[in-house]
């Protein structure tokens, strides 16, 4: 197989996802277009060589509606030869670009393609009647009465008995080691500052983050789902927690254990990857700092939603002849907690080597974005310990999982 190679990456750093974050003023498109041109000029490709600008975003309306990969190349000033697309696998979005923009190269249909996603959660639309993955689908409802994630995620704690102590601690553990890291600049390798239209900065290092969170303080807040689980929407003829019951006939109730501490922060972003064909490079001097091994993504019931990120990690090592003992550095999307203590359990790994860095917990998990955030801090962190292979997997709607291993070159 052809290989597909990692140039570089930058990302924005993350902002609060309310109306008072730094970014929220900064339109979606502006946003991706600063993180472009930053990548560009940091590489220093020729634009006119981009043969497609590949953008995760998962939910493609409002700001980010249109095709906003597009816009975004467009409002970056590149040449109107530059094309750009959007997909949408929801929270893997941004990671699914990756990997189409790998197989491009791959397959030798392409040879320079730039891969990101972007959310400014604090932008989207405020809901219009019951969150519903369904979209008013009511035969797919039947099928499958599908659950907001937070519910989905206090499902995996009830089955896989993951109580609030064990999420709590979960959760501590990831601000701790995110705090340790933007002190210690890990984050710097990626992150560019965002500027205001006026030139000044806006924001220039994640800005979630609760470092002095302790674990009295995690267990003094309230589970952020139990009244939504418990509430009736006049659309449907149950409640969610019914919905999970008839699904999950065994458990009595859903535990609700997630709360604003364990739970992903919302939060404003955007993250690209410059990927390019050995040919192209080489012919370019441009030096590669890791490969694509192998991408794979997996399906799960879709209720319960959040099961996936293990499958897909297994379905990928599997293909690309690897055990887990094969990889030095894990990223598992901290969606919720639960998320993660599920998916090492049924990996057989421990979190000594799994989001070293903090994740999403402390930092934030802006859906689109996160992909090719998840695999920067991945890269950076590889080379800051000298280590060659990593994975990156991550949860999305509809029940589906995200994995991608990557080796420094
Ligand atoms: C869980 C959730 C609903 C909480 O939303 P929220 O209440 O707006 O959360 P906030 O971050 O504003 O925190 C609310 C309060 O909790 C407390 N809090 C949050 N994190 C805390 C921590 N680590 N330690 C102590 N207190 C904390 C604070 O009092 C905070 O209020 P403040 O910002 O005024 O200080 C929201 O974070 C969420 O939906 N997350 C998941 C997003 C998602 O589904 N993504 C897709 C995943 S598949």
């Amino acid at each position: 197989m052809a290989e597909a190679w990692i140039i570089d990456g930058v990302r924005s750093p993350r902002g609060r996802g309310k109306s008072t974050g730094s970014l929220h003023h900064i339109h979606p498109q502006e946003l991706l277009a600063q993180v472009l041109n930053a990548l560009q000029k940091r590489v220093g490709f020729d634009t006119s060589d981009v043969d497609d600008v590949i953008v995760g975003n998962g939910n493609s309306v409002g700001d980010h509606g249109a095709c906003i990969g597009r816009m975004a190349v467009l409002a970056a000033g590149w040449p109107v030869t530059a094309p750009g697309v959007t997909i949408n696998r929801f929270c893997g979005s941004g990671q699914q670009a990756v990997t189409w923009a790998a197989m491009g190269v791959q397959a030798g249909h392409q040879d320079l393609v730039i891969a990101g996603g972007v959310e400014s959660m604090s932008r989207w639309p405020a809901p219009d009647g019951a969150p519903d993955f369904t979209s008013g689908n009511a035969a797919l409802r039947e099928m499958f009465p599908m659950v907001p994630q937070g519910i989905s995620a206090d499902l995996i704690a009830t089955i896989g008995g993951f109580t609030r102590e064990d999420v709590d601690a979960f959760a501590l553990v990831s601000q701790q080691r995110a705090a340790i890291a933007q002190a210690e600049g890990r984050f710097d390798r990626s992150v560019v500052p965002i500027l205001n239209p006026d030139g000044t900065i806006a924001l220039a290092k994640d800005e979630h983050l609760r470092p002095d969170t302790t674990i009295e303080s995690l267990a003094g807040l309230s589970a952020s789902f139990a009244r939504l689980g418990a509430h009736q929407f006049k659309e449907f003829d149950r409640t969610f927690d019914e919905m999970c019951k008839q699904v999950y006939p065994e458990i009595n109730g859903v535990d609700h254990v997630h709360h604003a501490g364990n739970s992903s922060g919302v939060v404003d972003g955007a993250g690209v990857i410059m990927i390019a064909s050995p040919e192209y490079a080489k012919a370019h001097g441009l030096k590669p700092r890791a490969r694509i091994v192998m991408s794979s993504v997996a399906g799960a019931e879709p209720v319960i939603m959040l099961t996936a990120p293990a499958p897909a990690s297994k379905k990928c090592l599997d293909r690309a002849g690897m055990t887990t003992k094969d990889i030095d550095l894990w990223e598992i999307n901290e969606a919720f907690a639960a998320i993660p203590l599920r998916a090492m359990r049924e990996l057989g790994i421990t979190n000594e080597n799994v989001n070293v860095n903090g994740g999403a917990i402390a930092l934030g998990h802006p859906i689109g974005g996160s992909g090719p955030m998840l695999m920067q801090t991945a890269l950076d962190e590889l080379e800051r310990q000298d280590k060659q292979t990593a994975l990156i997997t991550m949860c999305t709607g509809g029940g589906m999982g995200t994995a991608t291993i990557i080796e420094r070159m």
